[in-house]
């Protein structure tokens, strides 16, 4: 690998985020820019082990921003998990004279590059891209703001319907380690309980609360609950509710995946875009090993030891409105 960036390699890997196209945009068009080539590789690290790279010049982003998913596709390698699958990336990047990665994706794709990064010392970058909102170093993610949007939108409507019937819902959004999506929407669409795998709540805890509800006489009630609760899923809390009284009329709703998909936000698309900026201009200044951030609206790069493998804590202040306002 030469010293000199002259050419980028950019890639989306694991769970995909809206906004990720308005990252790929502003990482060619950053390199176009600066009289960088860039390349476009598919399917994440399937993609470079496989050799599946293409050209990607400014014309080619043209009208992605937009668009939810992400044009470049994407993937969880198994194979790149193996030294030997990782020599086959190294040597398609040497072929194609590939001497810089920008890397968008969460946990998943941050330890694949870490360990990368330490084998081949290839100078990357990674562009925090996940619904998750789980990555330290960064107030937020890629696609974390249009999927909690997604949430309280679904949140919305399924009020409509528990309002009418008087039913408890018990309504689980994505998050498997973490309650960020859960706790915004839930202060943001007025849940009753919020379940999160952060927090120690006990299912005892939550039954008082609906109990509380009852007593308040509070009809209806709205549950979120992260996938990753620690408790049980929402099916298994709605079953808990069941045996323990006849009172609750409960209905379940699993968003999933739709929080994955969508035009992204005007918030996600300028995050992405600024991300993607200072991908290219951090490297083009020497910054590599290191992932890019939003701290305090303020662009910061950190190494990946400082923040590979850490959770993104929850706010105490969130979890404590949360709580005052299910009362
Ligand atoms: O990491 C993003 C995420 O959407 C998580 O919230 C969820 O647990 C997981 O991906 C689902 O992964 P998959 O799309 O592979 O089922």
């Amino acid at each position: 690998m030469s010293n000199k960036i002259l050419k980028v390699g950019v890639f989306t890997s694991g769970g995909d985020a809206p906004g990720m196209n308005a990252a790929i945009r502003a990482v060619a068009r950053s390199c176009a820019y600066y009289k960088l080539e860039c390349v476009g590789i598919m399917r994440g690290y399937e993609g470079m082990i496989e050799g599946d790279i293409a050209p990607l010049d400014a014309r080619a982003v043209g009208n992605i921003l937009q668009r939810g998913g992400t044009v470049l596709k994407s993937a969880r390698s198994k194979e790149f998990r193996t030294p030997e699958g990782r020599k086959k990336a190294y040597d398609h990047l040497q072929k194609h004279n590939i001497d810089a990665l920008v890397a968008i994706g969460g946990d998943g794709t941050f330890t694949g590059l870490h360990k990368f990064y330490e084998e081949y010392k290839v100078p990357s970058i990674l562009i925090p891209g996940t619904i998750d909102n789980d990555l330290t170093g960064t107030d937020y993610t890629i696609g974390y703001d249009t999927a909690t949007n997604t949430a309280v939108e679904a949140i919305d409507k399924i009020r409509d319907t528990a309002m009418s019937h008087n039913r408890l819902f018990f309504i689980e959004v994505m998050g498997r380690h973490s309650g960020y999506i859960a706790i915004h929407a839930g202060i943001a669409g007025g849940a009753a309980s919020v379940v999160i795998p952060e927090e120690t709540m006990s299912f005892e805890d939550l039954y008082k609360i609906l109990g509380e509800g009852e007593d308040t006489s509070k009809k209806s009630n709205l549950v979120v609950v992260a996938e990753g609760s620690k408790i049980g899923d929402a099916h298994a809390l709605a079953r808990k509710v069941a045996e323990r009284s006849s009172y609750f009329d409960i209905k379940v709703t699993v968003l999933g995946h739709l929080q994955r998909g969508g035009s992204p936000t005007y918030f996600d698309r300028v995050l992405a875009s600024r991300m993607g900026v200072a991908a290219i201009e951090g490297l083009l200044k020497g910054e590599n090993g290191v992932m890019v951030g939003v701290k305090d609206n303020n662009m910061v790069y950190s190494s990946f030891e400082t923040v590979i493998g850490k959770h993104h804590e929850i706010d105490a202040e969130s979890m404590r409105i949360a709580k005052i306002l299910s009362i």
